[in-house]
């Protein structure tokens, strides 16, 4: 049985006030709820901050991104071992807005999510959330599945089974990404029961049918019920929604 899981991907947004604050009223909101993985990825300056507001709370924290290489002279970037050490759990790669805006490929995506699985601290590791999705012009030309077939062949098959059964899969359809256009439950269903159809191919049926696929993409609290209700779809990957306390918390609550 997969648990379903909500991750909130702030992006570039809040503040150390405004990110705190808001990490402490989704720890209120769902003190004493279960049966479900609530995740926060705030901006990397933030993320030992709102850590501190989620120790003791059963909601997780995740950066944004890594670096695929362990340490060294790379300006800017921040390694697997980083995250560990100021206490995440999780890990998105390969977003959308880095493959289009920021020059992330699927070989680079495969070499962060080795990077991440790799790591670990006392004990710790991490759990990366690696997202694929299609583009608008690719949809419309009838090439969603062999978008993301080849995504997922590229970024992610060449895991072993061990470490892939550590890998939580998004499904973010790039036109539904802070559009206000969220893919229909059968959009997104149909693309989810290929991607666990491509899973259990390059793996096998348990491998597959534990696997967390989340969606994402415009994901608000009136459509959150309706998408968790198919089958393959097994918890949310949130941007706007996940920056306003009572949105993101009544995302959480249709997952029950
Ligand atoms: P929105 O929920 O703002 O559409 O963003 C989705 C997303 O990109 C989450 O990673």
């Amino acid at each position: 049985m997969r648990r379903p899981l909500i991750a909130g991907n702030w992006k570039m947004n809040l503040d150390r006030t405004t990110g705190t604050a808001l990490a402490l009223d989704v720890v209120a909101g769902c003190a004493g709820r279960a049966g479900v993985d609530v995740v926060l990825c705030p901006p990397f300056v933030y993320l030992e901050a709102v850590g501190s507001t989620l120790r003791g709370s059963a909601i997780g924290l995740g950066a944004q991104d890594l670096y695929h290489e362990a340490s060294g002279a790379f300006t800017g970037e921040v390694s697997a071992a980083m995250l560990l050490d100021v206490g995440c759990q999780w890990v998105i790669i390969g977003h959308s807005e880095r493959r289009q805006l920021l020059g992330e490929t699927n070989g680079s995506v495969l070499a962060k999510v080795r990077a991440a699985l790799a790591a670990e601290r006392n004990g710790h590791t991490l759990t990366p959330i690696v997202c694929v999705g299609e583009t608008l012009a690719e949809r419309e030309t009838g090439r969603t599945q062999e978008v993301i077939r080849s995504q997922f062949a590229e970024s992610l098959a060449e895991l072993s089974e061990g470490e892939f059964a550590r890998v939580v899969l998004a499904y973010e359809p790039v036109w539904a990404i802070g559009t206000g256009r969220v893919a229909t439950p059968d959009q997104a269903g149909e693309v989810h029961a290929d991607l666990r159809k491509q899973v259990a191919d390059r793996y096998n049926a348990a491998v597959a049918s534990e696997a967390r696929i989340l969606y994402g993409g415009s994901v608000k609290p009136e459509n959150a019920g309706q998408l968790f209700a198919q089958p393959n779809i097994d918890g949310a990957l949130v941007g706007g929604a996940s920056l306003k306390a009572a949105d993101f918390l009544g995302i959480i609550a249709a997952t029950a």
